[in-house]
């Protein structure tokens, strides 16, 4: 036998032994992958340890991985070569199959890729922007709608998310809040936890479920002015207390990935951050995934002034524990390099390669790479009816009844005469959001058509002026039309004489997102104008909102008499507004972000700190913290939203006055129906810590619960309060429950009706 065949032989069967052995309980199978793992990497050169650490973007042609496009040829030289871990962007059986086949058959060791996309809110079936679900708070919904996801999207080959993405956020200029749960750490906390357990489902290795990945680690939602990509500089206390829980109940969880953050935090960049990476993640929470860098961001460093060239960025992101490169080039180029001039330690590249063939052993790629590559799945699961009820299901209990004077709403089923007005009326983009790459155009259920299904009313529709100049994308910048009013003067002519005008405003669905940055929250293009205009005509207004972050909507708040918040709600879109205009269910949402006054409030958000001077100390007197034109007060405030009923909140009770380490106290009040309707409540509470080693929030939210009660019916509703519920990240630099004086909240949003104080005891 020449020798390289039977080198080649002799690997392949040490592999093989190594793949094939099976074991039953969950501990012996935890001891085996890593097992497993050391023999694969024992047999594996430098420079295909590395391969592993190195991820690609697609670059599918009609007939295949296209080997000879420019770029694209390194990129497939790489595959062959066993050189590129994981690919991006890949989006159907057919071409998972095609990469994986080269991955399998070509490569000298033929371990299969990973295959990573953004699934976000839904692969071709759509569900809400993620902070829409998250104004349902209804953690099994959210759960539910991930496990979907994973579902639809690894029928499509697909074996791992960019999601979710769990950076708290309290500026709504930035516009990846569409894509996070709000402002709020405990609330994004659970959310994170069921996302995670969504997509993950029990068992990762069953071909309906995928890895996750908590993104982005960390800071990324507090950029300075909320500009995209910018600097961000903050406190340790806030780090601690506001930015990583989520990201620990995501690790917690079991999220096999983490990404790293576009930012800098503390003058490092967040993928090269030795503090966030090795101290905090892999060692103080013992992550034991992976870490991938976000889009280039490993290459980024030298932009941002941290690195002097690329070689430079790959010592920097490997040394502070980033294990994947997403389309930097960087590790593939220059990992060896540093390896042998000693400059990386050859362990460090063991300890990435192992932590990603790890996540490959758990997916059971290993004992299947084309274990997702099933076209009759794929043609049976992607888009059935399924997926479209359950989107449907989320995407009505994601909206937000924000104002009802007179009771406008519901519509009366049959003898109304309504005019439809709004460019957004009939998108079917729109709704779809920003995070739809695998999703077709137009394919959203509009307002016009959910509007139909109730034929016993008569609509007229009119656009009004168009919103863009042309046709918004995912990656170029939109054109706002400022100049071109045709359809004004049609659309206010529409609205004359009619029982009601439903106008659906609001931002495009490619408005928000990555790198839609606002510093006006206002109705964007004539909207505004035109609303004012109808208003003139005809005072019976329900204004449907279309939008993927708050807007500052006060003119509409101080006439308009109904206000829906309908965000941007994936596929079934126009179903789930027309459901909730008609009744046919009552709204439950409440926003898990504050809506501003105005820009110049942001950041505004509930939890805010009493400072030294909170309140005036006398009429007109002016030194306090506060503004010289608008109150401190937000529009809307976070866990805000009305019901078709009314609900009364009474009689608030502890069980004691006080708790020690090993004890607890109950809060408990009663909760009742007092409209005509059934409905359903989320009845929040919140903790005030009054005296801390740091100065303490003036509320937080520590508990929440769904609460379904029919007309006249009343419930006690209680909570538990423990040391868990009011620990926090202290002066001492670690989690503790201070003794003190506490305060409790109870209601249906954070400005609270029921309040009472307690304390606990060492
Ligand atoms: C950049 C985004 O910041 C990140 O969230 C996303 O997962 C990657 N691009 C890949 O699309």
């Amino acid at each position: 036998m020449n020798k390289h065949i039977f080198t080649f032989a002799c690997i392949t069967t040490l592999f093989l032994s190594i793949i094939s052995c099976q074991t039953t309980t969950k501990d012996s199978s935890k001891k085996s992958v890593d097992k497993k793992v050391d023999s694969l990497l024992s047999i594996m050169t430098l420079e295909e340890k590395i391969g592993q650490m190195n991820q690609y973007s697609g670059f599918y042609d009609v007939t295949g991985p296209a080997p000879s496009a420019g770029d694209a040829a390194n990129k497939y030289k790489h595959l062959e070569q066993g050189l590129v871990g994981s690919m991006l962007n890949i989006k159907s059986v057919k071409e998972v199959r095609a990469f994986q086949k080269i991955a399998v058959e070509k490569t000298r060791l033929g371990i299969p890729l990973l295959f990573g996309f953004d699934v976000v809110h839904g692969f071709k079936t759509l569900t809400p922007i993620p902070l829409a679900e998250s104004a349902s708070w209804d953690l099994e919904a959210i759960k539910k709608s991930a496990e979907n996801a994973a579902i639809e999207a690894s029928a499509a080959g697909i074996n791992w998310t960019f999601a979710p993405m769990v950076d708290i956020s309290r500026d709504a200029r930035w516009g990846r809040v569409m894509e996070g749960a709000g402002e709020d750490t405990y609330l994004g906390s659970l959310i994170a936890k069921a996302r995670v357990e969504g997509f993950q489902g029990e068992d990762l290795s069953a071909n309906n479920t995928i890895a996750a990945c908590a993104k982005h680690f960390a800071g990324y939602g507090f950029g300075i002015a909320a500009k995209e990509y910018n600097t961000v500089d903050m406190s340790l206390t806030m780090l601690h207390n506001v930015v990583l829980p989520p990201f620990k109940a995501a690790k917690d969880a079991g999220v096999k990935t983490f990404m790293t953050a576009f930012n800098d935090f503390n003058g490092i960049p967040a993928t090269g951050n030795v503090y966030l990476q090795r101290d905090i993640l892999k060692k103080d929470w013992d992550f034991k995934g992976f870490v991938i860098s976000d889009w280039g961001s490993i290459e980024e460093m030298r932009t941002h002034g941290y690195a002097k060239d690329m070689k430079d960025a790959s010592r920097l992101a490997v040394l502070a524990g980033c294990d994947m490169d997403m389309e930097s080039y960087a590790y593939v180029k220059n990992l060896a390099d540093l390896v042998k001039e000693g400059l990386v330690d050859e362990s460090l590249i063991n300890d990435a390669a192992g932590r990603i063939l790890k996540v490959k052993f758990e997916l059971g790629l290993f004992d299947n790479p084309y274990k997702y590559c099933n076209e009759a799945r794929e043609k049976e699961i992607i888009g059935n009816n399924k997926l479209h009820d359950a989107s449907l299901d989320i995407a009505k209990k994601s909206i937000v009844l924000l104002k009802n004077n007179n009771q406008l709403l519901p519509l009366k089923k049959g003898g109304l005469n309504i005019a439809v007005i709004g460019d957004l009326a009939d998108d079917k983009s729109s709704p779809l959001g920003s995070w739809r790459l695998a999703a077709d155009d137009n394919t959203a259920v509009s307002v016009i058509e959910g509007l139909q299904a109730y034929p016993d009313n008569k609509i007229t529709y009119a656009s009004g002026p168009k919103l863009f100049e042309d046709s918004p994308n995912f990656v170029n910048e939109i054109k706002i039309n400022t100049t071109d009013k045709s359809g004004f003067s049609e659309a206010v002519n529409a609205a004359k004489n009619k029982d009601v005008v439903i106008m659906v405003l609001g931002e495009h669905g490619f408005q928000s997102g990555e790198a839609r940055s606002r510093t006006n929250l206002d109705l964007p293009s004539f909207q505004e104008e035109l609303l004012e205009a109808v208003y003139k005509v005809n005072k019976n207004i329900v204004l449907v909102m279309m939008n993927g972050r708050p807007l500052a909507i006060n003119w509409a708040n101080d006439h308009i008499p109904s206000i829906v918040e309908a965000w941007q709600l994936g596929t079934e879109s126009g179903n789930a507004i027309a459901q909730v205009l008609y009744g046919d269910y009552n709204p439950s949402g409440k926003l898990t972000m504050s809506f501003p006054q105005n820009v110049g409030q942001i950041p505004i958000y509930y939890n805010y700190k009493n400072t030294g001077r909170p309140q005036a100390k006398g009429p007109d007197q002016v030194f306090w913290a506060h503004y010289s034109d608008v109150s401190n007060a937000p529009l809307y405030p976070f866990g805000y939203g009305l019901s078709y009923t009314t609900f009364t909140y009474e009689n608030i009770k502890l069980s004691s006055e006080s708790f020690n380490k090993e004890g607890s106290l109950k809060v408990s009040f009663t909760l009742k129906n007092t409209g005509n309707y059934a409905g359903r409540e989320v009845v929040q509470m919140y903790i005030r810590d009054m005296v801390g080693s740091t100065t303490r929030p003036i509320k937080e939210l520590k508990g929440f619960e769904l609460v379904n009660l029919k007309p006249g019916e009343s419930k006690e509703v209680s909570f538990t309060i423990d040391t868990k519920t009011i620990q926090f990240y202290t002066a001492n630099n670690k989690w503790e429950a201070e003794p003190g004086d506490f305060k409790v909240f109870i209601g249906g949003s954070s400005v609270t009706s029921l309040e009472a104080d307690f304390s606990y005891v060492d």
